[in-house]
């Protein structure tokens, strides 16, 4: 593929910017300098770096990031700076989504991706992948309660009951919650139907990955192989 069309795929502008930045020696392939746009290079397995900064080229970005609280998911948010702002530039012209949506108070683990179908799959609810949630809730949550998120819950405006796959107490008001789907501020209105409230919320594993404990609240990094395996897993 030629450079200038590898970089222009990779979000680093359009064709004409990319040739300028190949041009102005901005850029390294594999170790290497490369001022023309229109050397070929097979990109499978390729690094480059634009202004010194390393770029594994990758065909799909498929990215985690530890949402921290007072950002929305939205592209256009209103009260609060969007969660893309804590993205480089080069992904958010690659057109990078979020996998579903969490809370602007929410924490915890968010995916992205400009990959159509792995977002379908893993926001449709009819694929079911599980999500966990830390729920830090403001009243002590009892066997009553948990029995109720096991059982179902009727929520205003939905068809029919909604039922954790597993409520797990971690002390008297914190418990990990799972969801097989990704209703609108479900989990705090699951909580509210059992006469509770939602004091913290964080999500820690989708699927059967989990939240890295190294990745500090804004952070993001890319998912390797093993990780979105972990993802099509349900443990
Ligand atoms: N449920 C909620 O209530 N909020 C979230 O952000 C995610 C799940």
């Amino acid at each position: 593929m030629q450079l200038e069309r590898l970089l222009h795929g990779q979000g680093f502008g359009t064709r004409k910017a990319c040739r300028a930045l190949v041009r102005a020696g901005r850029v390294t392939v594999n170790g290497e300098p490369c001022d023309d746009p229109f050397a070929d290079f097979d990109p499978a397995g390729l690094t480059f770096t634009v202004d010194g900064e390393p770029w594994p080229y990758r065909e799909k970005a498929y990215l985690l990031l530890n949402k921290p609280a007072g950002y929305e998911c939205s592209q256009r948010p209103i009260h609060h700076p969007s969660v893309f702002s804590l993205l480089p530039e080069p992904l958010l012209n690659r057109g990078v989504q979020t996998v579903g949506r969490l809370d602007e108070d929410t924490t915890g683990l968010l995916l992205l991706s400009d990959d159509g179908q792995f977002i379908h799959r893993l926001s449709s609810p009819r694929h079911k992948v599980p999500k966990v949630y830390q729920v830090t809730a403001k009243h002590p949550v009892d066997a009553g309660q948990i029995d109720a998120l096991l059982n179902g819950v009727v929520l205003r405006d939905e068809p029919g009951p909604l039922a954790a796959l597993a409520c797990e107490a971690v002390s008297q008001q914190v418990i990990h919650l799972t969801l097989a789907e990704g209703k609108y501020h479900q989990v705090k209105r699951m909580l509210a139907a059992v006469g509770n409230r939602v004091e913290a919320l964080k999500r820690v594993a989708v699927g059967g990955l989990a939240l890295p404990e190294d990745l500090p609240e804004g952070g993001w990094r890319w998912l390797g192989e093993r990780e979105l395996e972990l993802l099509a897993s349900r443990k």
